[in-house]
């Protein structure tokens, strides 16, 4: 866990009554926080889903998608509200667990500030548990949010690359979250040289000729659970593979478009997973013999299907819809946007 959230999660300890024995704050750490915000700030920011991976860019390549979250943070004289409205209401936790709140309170130290108390609202329209960035984005959301609230005081708000090595702390790799930071397709990377990973992200302009389905099933999917299903070890040829491919498809995602079947190709990750999520493994494998460049969308269920046509052949289109899949065309995501107050500039 970063410094910055350790001691995110001792002072909500201080703040609210949680407590957790694990962790302690350190004096250095204690003393980054230096102004209290006043009562009254509001601040908004809206964030985009995003699809991790794109077959072989397993941890490191990544698409916002037009699909987005929206969270407003008011300071208060003491206390925390959350409140949760679409995806995930009634299921995810209201108190200082909550995803987002980590994300703010982070955000909050990260630049030197506090809140006494915090009203924290999400309105959430990317699906949980569908390999589509959803935690990326609430922490994102989260720390962006953070930027709407400092931009009314003399404090300097996080820097994109601030916000792709917070948000990325959170997950352990970059790919949703850098995406959901800078919109677009990104690649990232890890530089693990130092005390602590680095993330890094560039964006990529994305060929206007790619069309985006999302296929997402009625299943749900937790990249933790799927996660352990990858060997540790994999053999020269598959990394080999791998590499080819990876760089085969910056040029598709760019350039060559008419590439994305064989740059979206992948030995790595995705039949790992199919086990865990068949129905998904079975729509992948018809897409791509329809000769349709699809993938799991990050862990998965989901899928995603880059296409320079304008339509899924009705024969595909059919299956996924008789099989529970929702299939959307989407856009690329534009990010996050943070703005002063409750709306976010369009
Ligand atoms: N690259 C990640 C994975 C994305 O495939 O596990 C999901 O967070």
């Amino acid at each position: 866990m970063c410094r910055h959230c350790l001691s995110t999660l001792c002072s909500w300890s201080r703040s609210w009554g949680w407590a957790s024995e694990s962790l302690s704050v350190t004096q250095s750490e204690s003393l980054l926080v230096t102004q209290m915000l006043p009562a009254g700030l509001v601040a908004s920011a809206v964030v985009s889903a995003s699809s991790a991976n794109l077959g072989p860019g397993f941890d490191s390549i990544g698409l916002a998608l037009s699909l987005c979250d929206e969270i407003v943070v008011e300071t208060t004289d003491s206390g925390l509200v959350v409140e949760v409205e679409g995806e995930g209401a009634g299921q995810v936790p209201l108190g200082p667990e909550h995803l987002v709140v980590r994300a703010v309170e982070c955000g909050l130290q990260a630049v030197g500030v506090r809140a006494a108390g915090l009203v924290v609202r999400s309105r959430n329209d990317i699906p949980h548990s569908c390999g589509l960035g959803s935690s990326a984005a609430a922490v994102v959301g989260g720390l962006a949010a953070v930027n709407g609230l400092v931009a009314q005081t003399d404090s300097i708000p996080l820097t994109d690359a601030q916000l792709i090595q917070l948000s990325s702390e959170f997950e352990g790799h970059p790919d949703n979250a850098a995406a959901a930071v800078l919109g677009g397709a990104v690649v990232s990377w890890i530089d693990r040289t130092g005390a602590e990973p680095k993330y890094s992200a560039v964006p990529l302009r994305l060929h206007p000729d790619i069309h985006l389905y999302c296929a997402i099933p009625e299943e749900r999917s937790l990249t933790a659970e799927t996660r352990v299903l990858l060997p540790a070890q994999v053999s020269h040829d598959d990394a080999r593979f791998n590499v080819s491919r990876a760089a085969l498809l910056v040029v598709a995602l760019t350039e060559r478009p008419d590439l994305l079947m064989a740059a979206t190709e992948d030995v790595l990750h995705q039949a790992q997973r199919g086990p865990a999520m068949p129905a998904s493994a079975e729509y992948l494998r018809l897409l791509r013999c329809n000769n349709v460049g699809a993938t799991l969308s990050g862990a998965g269920p989901s899928l995603i299907a880059l296409s320079t046509e304008a339509e899924l052949p009705l024969e595909v289109l059919e299956y996924g819809t008789t099989n529970g899949f929702t299939i959307t065309e989407m856009t690329a995501g534009e990010g996050v946007r943070w703005n002063p107050g409750v709306t976010v500039p369009g």
